[in-house]
């Protein structure tokens, strides 16, 4: 922790003495610790800056689908999923963000054993592959790691990305055309995060070959399976993700990723603050489970 605080490579401190410290903008983070205006605001500021929140239990919630969402493969009940849920998680996902508002999804609902067994079938001849990648050692771990729930999840979901759903010029799209494949990937955080609130765990699978998986689901050339979803009900949600359990790989320090007005430049300047607040931030999620609300 000590080493953060002191990491030559960047600046850190008040730049001037009406900004706010890292742990001022947490505590002002925290329901309950506020003044009725915080120092330096004026009331016009303050309410523009409150007057669209969510109230705080709301927003609160928010947070809690976000922090609390898993990826899940081996917790799956056969509990079923009842329509009124199913069709809250799936209306969710429809409302994504879309380039264009092109919304190149559909959803693919997998209920049928046979499929699902032919599924798992194209998994597994390409998970068999993935283990001989590693090399040793990683590779043996990789073969104990469950990286699936197909068979046991009572729903499946394959959401697809049709990159000529709105013809050939799309809003947005004209000079990136991968921007139809991030929009089916909005789509899918959003029935995820959707599922977490519900109760529902989703694991996303994705080590197949995608023809094979495109023969398997009879999905045509020209749509792109962008995510196979198991989802169910769960016997319970693990508080960290599996890999980072597992000590496949730790969660990055955020402020090790942020780079300001050019790429790979950590000089921090008047962000020092915010800096100090995400690092005393991710320490509190990292060894006391205190996640922002
Ligand atoms: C694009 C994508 C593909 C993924 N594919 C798999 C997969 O094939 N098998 C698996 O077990 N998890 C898969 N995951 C889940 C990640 O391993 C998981 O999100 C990550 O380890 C963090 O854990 P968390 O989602 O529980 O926070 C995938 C996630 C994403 C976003």
């Amino acid at each position: 922790m000590q080493g953060h605080w002191s990491d030559p490579g960047r600046r850190i401190g008040r730049m001037n003495p009406s900004q706010k410290t890292g742990r001022e903008i947490i505590a002002a983070a925290r329901p309950g610790s506020l003044s009725a205006f915080p120092e330096g605001e004026s009331m016009e500021n303050h309410s523009a800056s409150t007057m669209h929140a969510f109230p705080d239990a709301d927003r609160a919630a928010v947070y809690q689908a976000i922090f609390n969402r898993r990826d899940v493969r081996g917790q799956f009940l056969p509990t079923p999923v009842p329509d009124d849920v199913l069709s809250r998680v799936l209306m969710a996902a429809h409302h994504a963000p879309s380039v264009g508002f092109m919304q190149p999804w559909n959803f693919l609902l997998v209920r049928s054993d046979a499929v699902k067994q032919r599924v798992h079938d194209v998994f597994q001849q390409a998970n068999d592959e993935a283990a001989r990648m590693f090399p040793e050692g990683k590779s043996e771990v990789y073969s104990r790691l469950k990286l699936q729930g197909i068979l046991e999840s009572p729903i499946n979901l394959c959401i697809t990305c049709d990159r000529s759903r709105s013809g050939p010029v799309v809003i947005g799209r004209t000079h990136i055309p991968t921007m139809d494949l991030y929009s089916s990937v909005c789509a899918v955080q959003n029935l995820w995060l959707a599922a977490r609130a519900e109760g529902l765990g989703v694991g996303w699978v994705s080590i197949f070959h995608e023809k094979a998986l495109q023969e398997a689901l009879a999905i045509p050339e020209h749509i792109v399976p962008i995510a196979y979803l198991c989802i169910g009900y769960v016997s319970h949600f693990k508080d960290k993700p599996e890999l980072e359990q597992a000590g496949w790989l730790p969660r990055l320090p955020i402020d090790d990723l942020l780079y300001f007005d050019q790429w790979g430049n950590r000089e921090a300047g008047q962000d020092a603050p915010l800096c100090d607040a995400l690092r005393e931030m991710q320490a509190g999620i990292q060894q006391d489970q205190v996640y922002p609300r």
